[in-house]
């Protein structure tokens, strides 16, 4: 790949003057009435980095953790190519639908629309799992051919796919649970024709204003598609100019649940499969077969000994090593992110400190030593006061520390 020099970026540029991250009620009133945004940040936020970024001619960006798309409907309007990759195939199919044309929308509702919810199939999943193989012509689970969502036959398909997941998320509001990252799983309830006819209604209603609003792609936009686990170094070194990202944080949030609806759509029900996505997630609830053990920082390994030497319960059995997961996998993300930069390439990233009890874990802190021990240099940093922690969604956490100081941060590196 050739290396054209780079216009030079101007020293604390690029960050200055960013407006907060968190979504904004304009978020909540687009894509946000499809699909919870709870850990999204603000289309304004990115929106406004990607402009500046491509005045800086930097024009190939990244989202590897693209959740529910904010970058791709941020860069839409914009000269830039945008690859959007999630572990989630519900997130890979949300960034899919936000930077899509609108005619390729419109006819992705009409084929939804046309649709005649089958009741003979049994259970509410199997009438859904019945419409997709209507919509797509295809007999596979959808996440073993979404990988062809750049291609513009396939488009069409997974847009339709994509509504349907939608419309199963609006018939599953009561199985939220208070704690927004959990929602129970549905086992063969029945569900009637009217019930989803209404939800169809709703949600096409709903994103039929929501497609209104989008502004027509840019020219020179681009954007591609992957679902796969940041791990999975399928990518060409130097690919990119710029990453622009929010990664999970070390709070055991269970993206696959949280859309579970969707996601066991996608992935045919396959419960085995769910068991894999939900144990791949960075910051996953649940606890692998294997401990890692690489080199981190002298900051982190502070951190996690004093995790595994907290006194309450299970701390060092089993809390430790949630984080020990959590800072290996980050560390081998930063890694990769390193090897796709080009050279002179930057990496915008966006976290929130958690705590572990009332234990305060400086989450932008440890990530940057991080960055510095595989080559990056900090350029920027940006902090922002946080109202709603993410790692106060529980009522547990609420209680072990009621006043937690919580700020986000964003901070701009640089390959060394
Ligand atoms: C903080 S959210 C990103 C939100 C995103 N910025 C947005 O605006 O919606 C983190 C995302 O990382 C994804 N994720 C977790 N583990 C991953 C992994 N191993 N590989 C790729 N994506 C992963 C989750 O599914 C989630 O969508």
């Amino acid at each position: 790949m050739s290396e054209l020099p780079f216009k030079e970026l101007e020293s604390l540029s690029l960050l200055r003057d960013l407006p907060n991250p968190k979504p904004q009620p304009s978020d909540k009133r687009g894509y946000g009435e499809l699909a919870s945004l709870y850990t999204a940040f603000s289309l304004d936020f990115a929106g406004s980095l990607l402009s500046k970024l491509a005045a800086h001619e930097r024009t190939e960006i990244f989202d590897p953790f693209g959740g529910m798309g904010t970058v791709g409907e941020a860069g839409r309007s914009l000269p830039l190519q945008v690859t959007l990759n999630d572990i989630s195939p519900f997130a890979s199919l949300s960034g899919l639908f936000r930077t899509s044309q609108r005619d390729a929308l419109l006819r992705a509702f009409d084929s939804v629309k046309a649709i005649e919810f089958d009741e003979s199939s049994g259970n509410e999943r199997e009438i859904f799992l019945t419409a997709i193989r209507e919509v797509s012509a295809s007999e596979e689970p959808v996440i073993s051919w979404m990988g062809s969502a750049n291609d513009e036959g396939c488009q069409a398909e997974l847009l339709a796919v994509h509504l349907l997941c939608l419309i199963r998320i609006e018939t599953h509001r009561s199985y939220r649970g208070s704690n927004p990252t959990w929602t129970k799983k549905a086992r063969g309830e029945e569900i009637s024709l009217a019930h989803l006819d209404d939800a169809r209604s709703l949600v096409l209603g709903k994103a039929a204003s929501y497609v209104a609003s989008l502004p027509e792609t840019h020219l020179d936009f681009k954007a591609n598609h992957s679902c796969g686990d940041v791990s999975d170094p399928r990518l060409v070194d130097g690919q990119f100019d710029a990453i622009l990202t929010s990664p999970p944080y070390p709070n055991r949030t269970d993206y696959i649940r949280h859309y579970l609806p969707g996601t066991e759509l996608l992935i045919g029900g396959d419960e085995a499969a769910e068991r894999r996505l939900r144990e791949d997630q960075i910051g996953t609830p649940l606890i692998r077969k294997e401990i890692p053990n690489p080199q981190l920082p002298e900051s982190v390994v502070e951190i996690i000994g004093k995790i595994g030497a907290h006194e309450s319960y299970a701390s060092a059995s089993y809390y430790v090593k949630g984080y020990q997961f959590y800072f290996a996998d980050m560390d081998q993300t930063l890694r990769n992110f390193h090897s796709w930069l080009r050279n002179d390439g930057v990496a915008a990233i966006v976290v929130q400190d958690a705590y572990y009890k009332e234990l305060r874990i400086p989450v932008p802190d440890l990530l940057i030593d991080m960055a510095a021990a595989v080559g990056f240099k900090l350029e920027e940093r940006l902090d922002f006061k946080v109202k709603q922690a993410l790692s106060n969604l529980s009522a547990g956490a609420r209680r072990s520390a009621p006043k937690k100081h919580v700020q986000e941060t964003c901070f701009l590196l640089k390959k060394a």
